[in-house]
């Protein structure tokens, strides 16, 4: 197979050329990423040493359809992965967020649309997320369904939305092979110090506070990166056209009780003082219009492709924090030089 991943020098979508790569020896790989502040080669550094035959990188946009059009005719699967992504830098400005994640998707969906037709060999996998359901209360025993309305809250989420709702109907408007996921938090390697559970390593290990927004009782479900590009690899290959897959991990937890587990992690990895580094907590002003709980119900992709997730939590943890400390380079990299001005202008 020839495959297009888009935003492949991102977190998830670095884990999924990587997993790819190894389990597919057959299969070529083409990433298109802009290597925007969240994108950087270094996250691929070992794929451009280990297969130079079968991975290619092109620098270029989704949203500029001369570098899409070609690729994505060459291609016979899409994975869609690039995207402004993350939820604060939305409310600080949108405005990137509806270049990227709708008019880039509306980009890469012509393209395939152009140059596929109706050829049902092919398939685009478009990249969603839980945040499109909206949020729920604490108390709700109920978890996201497929056919749960769509209720995005953030400009991210909305814009995430937009995108889905353009993947589905150009599958009902004409045709077109397309499948998408809607997945629930990941973490693990390579995921950028903005999001929760790496800046909240990071931040430990310097002595730095620890900024917990409103009262840190706010709910996600978290998936080990490694089994969503599994799960996200079942789907592009085998899922039925025009579907939706939710993908969860069965791991809901509150954001305190998380970070306490990654304070006891980074204590008893470094020897550092757990009580001192509880002491850096800062419940800090809450996140305009936070979503109280995410919880995904991910029974259909079970049933029909018999995805379960395999990481356990504990363990999953464990390893990311391990990754982080063993990676102080890395860290220190995509923190710095040109990525530092964004990083900085948050933090
Ligand atoms: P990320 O921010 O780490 O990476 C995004 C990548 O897209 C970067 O490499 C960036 O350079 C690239 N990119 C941005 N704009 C681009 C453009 N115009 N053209 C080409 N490349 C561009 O994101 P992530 O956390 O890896 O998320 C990947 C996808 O998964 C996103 O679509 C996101 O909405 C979705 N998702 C993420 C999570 C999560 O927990 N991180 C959960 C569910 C869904
Ligand atoms: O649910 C899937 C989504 O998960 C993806 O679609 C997004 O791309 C991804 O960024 C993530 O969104 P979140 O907003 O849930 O992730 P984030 O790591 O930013 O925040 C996780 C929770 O922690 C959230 O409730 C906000 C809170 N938080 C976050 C940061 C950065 C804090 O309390 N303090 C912080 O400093």
């Amino acid at each position: 197979m020839r495959i297009l991943v888009t935003g492949g020098c991102g977190f998830i979508g670095s884990n999924f050329v990587r997993h790819v790569l190894a389990s597919h020896p057959g299969d070529q790989v083409v990433n298109l990423d802009l290597l925007t502040y969240a994108g950087n080669p270094a996250n691929l550094a070992d794929v451009e040493a280990g297969y130079p035959e079968r991975y290619r990188f092109v620098h270029g946009d989704v949203c500029d359809p001369a570098v899409v059009a070609p690729l994505v005719a060459e291609a016979d699967l899409v994975a869609h992965f690039a995207a402004e992504s993350h939820v604060d830098r939305s409310i600080e400005d949108a405005q990137a967020f509806v270049r990227t994640n709708v008019l880039g998707t509306q980009c890469l969906l012509h393209a395939a649309k152009q140059a596929w037709g109706g050829d049902a060999s092919r398939r685009l996998l478009y990249v969603s997320t839980d945040e499109v359901y909206g949020a729920l209360r604490l108390a709700d025993g109920r978890r996201f369904r497929e056919d749960w309305p769509l209720d995005p809250r953030s400009p991210y989420s909305a814009s995430k939305a937009a995108g889905d709702q353009l993947a589905r109907a150009y599958h009902h408007t004409f045709g077109l092979p397309v499948v998408v996921t809607r997945c629930s938090n990941n973490y693990g390697p390579y995921q950028f110090p903005e999001k929760l559970i790496p800046l909240m390593i990071l931040n430990a290990l310097a002595g730095r506070e620890l900024p917990v927004y409103g009262d840190g009782l706010y709910v996600r479900d978290w998936l080990h990166v490694q089994d969503h590009c599994r799960a996200t690899d079942l789907v592009l290959r085998q899922g039925r056209p025009g579907e939706v897959y939710n993908i969860g991990g069965n791991s809901e937890l509150a954001n305190l009780e998380l970070v306490g587990r990654l304070i006891a992690l980074v204590a008893a990895r470094t020897g550092q003082d757990e009580a001192a580094l509880r002491g850096l907590i800062r419940h800090v002003k809450d996140r305009p219009g936070h979503d109280r709980r995410y919880a995904i119900d991910a029974g259909k992709l079970e049933r029909e492709l018999g995805f379960t997730p395999q990481m356990d939590l504990a363990r999953g943890l464990e390893m990311t924090v391990d990754w982080y400390l063993d990676n102080q380079d890395w860290c220190r990299q995509v923190t710095s030089g040109q990525y530092r001005q964004y990083y900085q202008r948050m933090y």
